[in-house]
C-alpha cells in the first residue's frame, strides 16, 4: 500500500477537484474529508516535493504509516514507535511538530496529551526531543519550514477519516515562498485587471486534465489563453511544461505579459523559451479566426473578463449590467471558437461572481447558454466519486476571499 494524505487548502472542494484530475486511473481514492484526501497511489511518490509543487490547492503531502480504527484514541504509541525506529541512534535533539485534521473540536487537549506521551517515550529511549507546537495548536507551514522539520526533524499528522484514523509523516510542504515570489516579484502587475493568484491558475490548469501528479516530463500539449491579461495562466502553464499561446484585446497588457513570461524564463531553468508556441497577439477573443491559431490548442484555460473592479457590492442594476456585458462577450467567444476547436477540447474558465455577506451572485443562465452552443459541462467533482464519498457532485466551484467583492466561479466545458 502507498497510502498518502493530501492536506487540502482553504477551498477544500477545489483542492479535491484538482487532485482528482491529476491522479492516475490506477490510483485508489480511499477517503475524502473536509481537510484531507486519502489515496492509495499505484506507486510511491518518487519526488513528493516536485509533485506538490504542481498542485496549487494542497498544503502538505504526508505518507501514512499507521491506521487506527476510529474507536482507538491512543495516537501517541504509533508515533513514538515510528520516531524511535527512525531516530534511535540520534544524539542531537530531535525537533518535531504534530497537527490534527478533521477533528470537530477540542483537539488542543488531544495534541497536548499525545505530545506529552511521545516526549516521555522518547526520553525512555534516551532520545532528546522538543516539539514545536505553540499552545498545542496545529503547526503552521511557515513554522515547519522555519524549524527545518523537513530536513532535520519530523512533521506528523493525525487525520480523522470516515472509517479510520490515519497517522502520517509530512513528505512535502507547499512552497509558499515560490508562490509569493511568482505573484509579487514578477515585473508587471495590474491589480485593476484582477490578476489571478498563481495557485488558482495552477489549479485551473490541472483541472483541464493534461497534467499528472508524478509526471514531470515535458508536456506536449498546447494551452491557449484568449483573455491572457498579464499572463498568469501562461506563466504557470510554462512551469507545468505546456506549450502556450496567448492573446488579449489590449495590446498594452500584452507588453506586461511578455515581461512576465521573460522573467519566468530567467527565474526558472525548467522553462524552455520554445514553449511559447507563437508570439502573444492582440485580438478580440470574440472574433478569433483559424489563421490566429496555427496550432490548434488542446485546451483553453482562462480567466475571462471580470468586469470593472468593485470597491463595494454593486447595486442590482449595475450588477445586471456588468453580468449582461460579460455574458454577451463570453457567448460570442464560445460561439465563434466552436468551429476552430477540435472535439473534446477542454475549456476551464473562471466567471465573475459577486460576493455579499449572505450569498454569491453568479451568472446563472450562462453555463446553459454555452451548453447550447455545442459544449458539454463537465462537473469538477465527478458524479461517481461524489456518490462514493458522500459529496455533492459539484458542477462548478467558487474561489473567493472574505475581503473580496468579486470572486471567481470555475467551470469546465468540453467542446462536443
Ligand atoms: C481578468 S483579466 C485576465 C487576467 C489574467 N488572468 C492575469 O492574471 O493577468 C481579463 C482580460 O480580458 C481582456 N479582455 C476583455 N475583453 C476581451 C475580448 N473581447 N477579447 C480578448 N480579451 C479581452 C482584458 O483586456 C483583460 O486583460
Amino acid at each position: 500500500m502507498n497510502l498518502y494524505a493530501f492536506i487540502l487548502g482553504r477551498k477544500h472542494l477545489l483542492s479535491t477537484a484538482e487532485i482528482l484530475h491529476v491522479l492516475d486511473p490506477k490510483d485508489h481514492i480511499v477517503d475524502i474529508t473536509h481537510e484531507a484526501l486519502i489515496v492509495d497511489l499505484h506507486e510511491t511518490l518518487k519526488e513528493p516535493q516536485e509533485s506538490l509543487n504542481r498542485l496549487g490547492g494542497t498544503i502538505k503531502i504526508a505518507k501514512i504509516f499507521s491506521e487506527l480504527s476510529l474507536s482507538q484514541s491512543d495516537f501517541a504509541s504509533p508515533i513514538s514507535e515510528h520516531l524511535i525506529r527512525l531516530f534511535s541512534d540520534r544524539d542531537t535533539k530531535l525537533s518535531y511538530g504534530l497537527s490534527m485534521y478533521n477533528f470537530s473540536h477540542g483537539y488542543d487537549r488531544q495534541i497536548k496529551n499525545a505530545l506529552m506521551k511521545i516526549k516521555k517515550s522518547l526520553k525512555s529511549e534516551e532520545i532528546k526531543s522538543r516539539f514545536i507546537n505553540k499552545n498545542f495548536k496545529n503547526v503552521k507551514n511557515a513554522a515547519i519550514a522555519g524549524e527545518k522539520l523537513m530536513e532535520d526533524g519530523m512533521d506528523l499528522n493525525i487525520i480523522n477519516g470516515t472509517h479510520n484514523t490515519y497517522i502520517a509523516e509530512t513528505v512535502a510542504l507547499q512552497d509558499f515562498k515560490s508562490y509569493s515570489h511568482r505573484d509579487y516579484n514578477r515585473p508587471a502587475r495590474d491589480a485593476k485587471l484582477g490578476m489571478l493568484p498563481p495557485k488558482l491558475a495552477q489549479m485551473m490548469i490541472n483541472l483541464a486534465g493534461f497534467t499528472k501528479l508524478s509526471d514531470q516530463s515535458q508536456n506536449t500539449s498546447t494551452l491557449y489563453d484568449p483573455f491572457c491579461g498579464m499572463g498568469t495562466v501562461l506563466t504557470e502553464a510554462l512551469l507545468l511544461k505546456f506549450n502556450v499561446v496567448g492573446s488579449d484585446i489590449n495590446g498594452e497588457v500584452l507588453e506586461g505579459a511578455n515581461k512576465n513570461i521573460n522573467w519566468h524564463i530567467q527565474e526558472f531553468s525548467t522553462i524552455n523559451s520554445s514553449q511559447l508556441a507563437q508570439p502573444l497577439f492582440a485580438k478580440d477573443a470574440t472574433s478569433l479566426e483559424s489563421k490566429d491559431l496555427p496550432q490548434i490548442p488542446d485546451c483553453i484555460v482562462t480567466e475571462s473578463y471580470l468586469g470593472p473592479p468593485q470597491k463595494h457590492l454593486p447595486d442590482a442594476k449595475i450588477m445586471k449590467k456588468n453580468f449582461h456585458h460579460i455574458q454577451e462577450t463570453l457567448i460570442r467567444f464560445f460561439r465563434n471558437a466552436h468551429p476552430l476547436l477540435n472535439p473534446n477540447t477542454s475549456i476551464v474558465i473562471s466567471f465573475a461572481a459577486y460576493r455579499d455577506k449572505n450569498r454569491i451572485h453568479t451568472m446563472d443562465q450562462l453555463p446553459e447558454q454555452i451548453r447550447n452552443l455545442g459544449y458539454k459541462i463537465e462537473p469538477l467533482i465527478p458524479k461517481d466519486i461524489a456518490a462514493r464519498h458522500n459529496l455533492k457532485s459539484e458542477q462548478s466551484l467558487v474561489y473567493d476571499r472574505p475581503d473580496q467583492i468579486v470572486g471567481r466561479q470555475i467551470w469546465k466545458f468540453i467542446r462536443t
